[in-house]
């Protein structure tokens, strides 16, 4: 790979989407098998040969945002951070990047993207090519939630539509852009959108009507833009299916299974239970006469007491007892669910704000 890249990762916004998750956290730290989404974003950077990056934080989440990531010496890059004080778009956080990346060519990344293939192909391909800008599309049910793009017959991109009312195509544009310097003239000359943001599919847009080389290519593999639940239980799924390698780290005891692809970090503990991977428990986690079935993770600190769990996703310090059945479910941290063994009439609730229960 040729001249130097820079990787650009946006890690702001409020989250509203993954509410009340993301009250306290930000939604990029949520984590999928485990990890944040952030961490396999870096991963994808690191293994397509970036070295430098700059992360674009809200004053909202930032400071949990540099906690995790640091300097970024888990990956051997070099992170930087930017503030962008409110969430004005894409385009915007490109703008107040600008220092930071000079005219350099680079990736921009949402933080909450995730996609099943690396990028350094597409890096390849960008530069070989000699683009001002390449976007990567992939088939979704849903156009109107996203940046549509129309290509010709020689997937030559002819125009694009940030979440348009009658979408001309189902090619979203994934949260992943190439981009040289000449981005940010365009950025220049484009005005805020009906939502008041400046949308990066707009600045693309007015690249292309400059007569720029935007380049485009479709993904074959799975791309999840984790900012709904389902899509976090979904990119859970995914990733405990594809990248989890079996590794026991705590204490089985002799009246426990543990099957399949399953991760127990250290210090936890499985008595008497059946775990069934592929399946992803942390550090200092109890699980007790329970059963926890596939595509469930469990983060550090957990108790799973007396219960059945499958399909779920717990974040940290968590606490699940004698609960029969529980599915589909992401669990907050320091949450409880608990239920009373002894009076079966009634439920008791202590719910936060935007929390969602069904009985
Ligand atoms: C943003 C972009 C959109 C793109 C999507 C990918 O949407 O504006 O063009 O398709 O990311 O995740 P937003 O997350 O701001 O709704």
């Amino acid at each position: 790979m040729g001249v130097r890249m820079k990787g650009l990762v946006l890690s702001g916004g409020r989250g509203t989407r993954l509410r009340p998750l993301t009250h306290t956290a930000a939604k990029q730290l949520v984590p999928v098998g485990n990890r944040p989404i952030l961490f396999h974003v870096l991963d994808n950077l690191k293994d397509a040969g970036i070295e430098q990056v700059g992360i674009v934080i809200s004053p909202e989440t930032g400071n949990a945002v540099r906690e995790a990531v640091g300097l970024g010496q888990l990956w051997g890059m070099k992170v930087e951070y930017i503030l962008q004080n409110d969430p004005l778009g894409l385009a915007h956080a490109v703008k107040i990047a600008q220092p930071y990346l000079e005219s350099d060519s680079f990736v921009m990344y949402l933080g909450d993207n995730l996609i099943g293939s690396g990028i350094g192909k597409y890096r390849e391909k960008f530069e070989l090519l000699g683009a001002d800008a390449s976007i990567l599309l992939k088939e979704v049910d849903n156009p109107s939630s996203f940046g549509i793009a129309e290509i010709d017959h020689d997937q030559r991109v002819i125009r694009l539509v940030e979440k348009p009312k009658q979408p001309k195509s189902n090619l979203a544009l994934v949260g992943i852009y190439f981009f040289t310097g000449q981005i940010h003239k365009a950025i220049n000359i484009i005005s805020p959108s009906w939502r008041g943001e400046l949308e990066i599919t707009d600045a693309i847009q007015a690249l292309l009507d400059a007569g720029g080389k935007v380049l485009s290519d479709r993904i074959d593999a799975w791309w999840l833009d984790t900012g709904k639940k389902d899509d976090l239980l979904t990119a859970n799924t995914v990733v405990l299916d594809e990248w989890v390698k079996r590794r026991i780290d705590g204490e089985v005891d002799a009246q426990s299974q543990v099957t399949g692809r399953v991760q127990l970090g250290y210090g936890s503990r499985v008595v008497n239970s059946t775990v069934r991977g592929p399946a992803v428990i942390g550090e200092n986690v109890l699980v007790e006469n329970s059963f926890v079935g596939p595509f469930t993770s469990i983060g550090n600190g957990c108790r799973i007491v007396s219960s059945v769990l499958e399909h779920c996703v717990l974040l940290e310090s968590a606490r699940i007892e004698h609960v029969d059945r529980l599915e589909d479910s992401l669990i907050g941290k320091n949450s409880v669910v608990l239920r009373n063994h002894e009076i079966h009439q009634a439920y008791r609730l202590m719910i936060g704000d935007d929390s969602e229960v069904l009985l």
